[in-house]
């Protein structure tokens, strides 16, 4: 990425829409009402990204895409609800339609413990790199990859070094999203930036923490509540604010 001034506060403030998909079902979770919804820390899961999202400089409006028919099960004043599709592509493209900044900044309700910093962190790089389409949170891959055949035989050890375990926030130049999503094969991608990378976009990696994990399977969710607790310091920083 390009180096140099950023781009100022003032600048930045509110340059971006926030677009929160949460139309998934949670089915590797197994619970009985949407992943969104889900308790995590005493809030339903959402809850925790909507709060990054308020709190980060660089975010105007929040969009939320929601099960299809579910808008009600959502407390979320200030921000716009949308109808979800049946993969997470289509969630991201009925979210779309109500973004009207240049920026866009797509994250799974999945993913509690994202932080405001990490969201403007991305919207600034990519604001300051007119070369890149997108500008996505990744973590250093620590476990050893190996890549293995259908006989489950090791075809491939993979250079660590080269490889990063993607996350979300993931932030993007609308036009280059609604672009790749306007011909890209939706329901095979499970990010957005595969679809920019189809249609020959550049997208940078922006190094995120570990703990920024998505919840999938049930075991996480207590992974995610100790790491909320330890890392906001105190037990009851699990309270509402
Ligand atoms: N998502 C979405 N619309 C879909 C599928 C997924 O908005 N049709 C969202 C989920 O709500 C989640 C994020 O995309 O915040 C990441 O997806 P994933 O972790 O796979 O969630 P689910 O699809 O709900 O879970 P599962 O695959 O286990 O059913
Ligand atoms: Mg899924």
């Amino acid at each position: 990425m390009a180096d140099g001034p950023g781009p100022g506060a003032r600048e930045m403030a509110g340059i971006a829409t926030a677009l929160i998909v949460a139309a998934g079902s949670g089915q590797r979770l197994g619970a009985a009402v949407p992943k969104a919804l889900v308790p995590v820390g005493g809030r339903p899961m959402y809850e925790w990204s909507l709060s990054a999202f308020q709190k980060a400089d660089s975010i105007g409006r929040i969009v939320i895409a929601v099960p299809p028919g579910g808008a009600g099960d959502f407390a979320a004043d200030g921000t716009e609800l949308v109808d979800g599709g049946d993969a997470r592509s289509k969630s991201v493209a009925a979210g779309l339609g109500r973004v009207e900044t240049d920026f866009v900044v797509v994250h799974d309700a999945a993913r509690p413990l994202v932080t405001p910093e990490l969201i403007d962190l991305g919207v600034e790089a990519l604001v300051r790199d007119p070369d890149v389409d997108a500008v996505i949170a990744a973590a250093p891959v620590t476990d050893t990859i190996k890549r293995v055949g259908p006989d489950e035989i090791v075809a491939e050890t993979l250079d660590r070094n080269e490889l990063r375990a993607v996350q979300t926030p993931q932030a993007f130049r609308t036009d280059a999203l609604r672009r790749a999503i306007a011909s890209g094969d939706l329901a095979g991608a499970t990010d957005d930036a595969f679809l920019i990378e189809s249609a020959g976009g550049r997208v940078a990696v922006l190094p995120s923490p570990p703990t920024n994990i998505k919840i999938t399977i049930p075991s996480d969710i207590e992974l995610a509540e100790l790491l909320l607790g330890s890392l906001a310091g105190t037990p009851t920083s699990l309270d509402k604010d």
